[in-house]
């Protein structure tokens, strides 16, 4: 028995790191899941190899800050697989700078991925999900939006408000039998450091950092993020809704 069994599950941001790992574990706890990426080539390697390990994944290629794509991403899900339980909002993107060096471009791209994304998967979603009996909403927002970090203003104050934003949610539809929790990952092992592991030297000078700033002193792996991902989409968690969710090797604990 898996702890997905019969459940139907959207993940974005599914092409490589958390959400790749997250999809696989969904998919061998029994759930069938819709892989979403922007890079369709990503999302359809991803849907691939979970049908290649015996789980069932269709591929959807769209960009989550689209409100077109989003729509689509949802009903594809439900067209191939008759419902919709479980969205996990992770497409994500860090775009560097401080408010007096982003461009208003690279700002107003985060805020469409990290924030406007999830929202609109949100939107579509969520009556696909109280139409199938209710389900769990997971927003993947980071330590960096409970805790501030130097010279990325978008990328915090994107993920302080999907922290704010799942409460919110959490409250509108607690009667609906969806719950709204939301995961802050520290320092993960995935592309999505590449860009700043080279600012700061390369990894060589990544192994002190981490030793200094990380009370386990280790990165974490998109496989022990996706594990905290199961437990709030599955029954495990099944009273807890509006939580953040964190799992950051102790590092906003000092
Ligand atoms: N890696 C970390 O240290 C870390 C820490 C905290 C939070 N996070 C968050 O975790 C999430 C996943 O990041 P990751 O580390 O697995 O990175 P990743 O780069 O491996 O994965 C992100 C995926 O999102 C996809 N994506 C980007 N923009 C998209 C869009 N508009 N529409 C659809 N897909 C899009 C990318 O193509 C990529 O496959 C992000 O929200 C990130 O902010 C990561």
């Amino acid at each position: 028995m898996g702890k997905l069994d019969g459940r139907v599950a959207v993940v974005t941001g599914a092409g490589s790191g958390i959400g790749l790992a997250t999809a696989r574990l969904f998919a061998g706890e029994g759930a069938r899941v819709a892989v979403v990426d922007l890079r369709g080539e990503a999302a359809e390697d991803a849907a691939r190899g979970i049908r290649q390990e015996g789980g069932e994944a269709i591929a959807v290629a769209a960009d989550v800050s689209r409100p077109a794509d989003a729509e689509r991403l949802v009903e594809e899900a439900v067209r191939a697989f008759g419902a919709l339980h479980v969205l996990h909002n992770n497409a994500g993107v860090l775009l560097p700078g401080t408010v007096t060096t982003i461009s208003l471009e690279d700002w107003e791209r985060t805020l469409a991925v990290n924030l406007t994304g999830a929202f609109l998967c949100s939107r579509f979603a969520i009556p696909r999900i109280i139409e199938s009996g209710g389900g769990s909403v997971i927003h993947t927002a980071s330590s960096a939006g409970l805790v501030a970090e130097k010279d990325i203003a978008a990328y915090c104050a994107t993920k302080g408000a999907l922290v704010m934003l799942t409460k919110q949610m959490a409250l509108d539809y607690a009667r609906d039998g969806v719950r709204v929790n939301c995961i802050c990952p520290g320092w993960i092992d995935t592309a999505f450091n590449d860009p700043v592991i080279e600012r700061a030297g390369g990894r060589e000078a990544l192994e002190p950092w981490l030793d200094a700033m990380v009370p386990m002193g280790r990165q974490g792996t998109p496989e022990e993020v996706a594990s905290a991902a199961l437990f709030l989409a599955s029954e495990d968690s099944s009273l807890v809704t509006g939580h953040a969710l964190v799992v950051d090797a102790g590092l906003t604990a000092q």
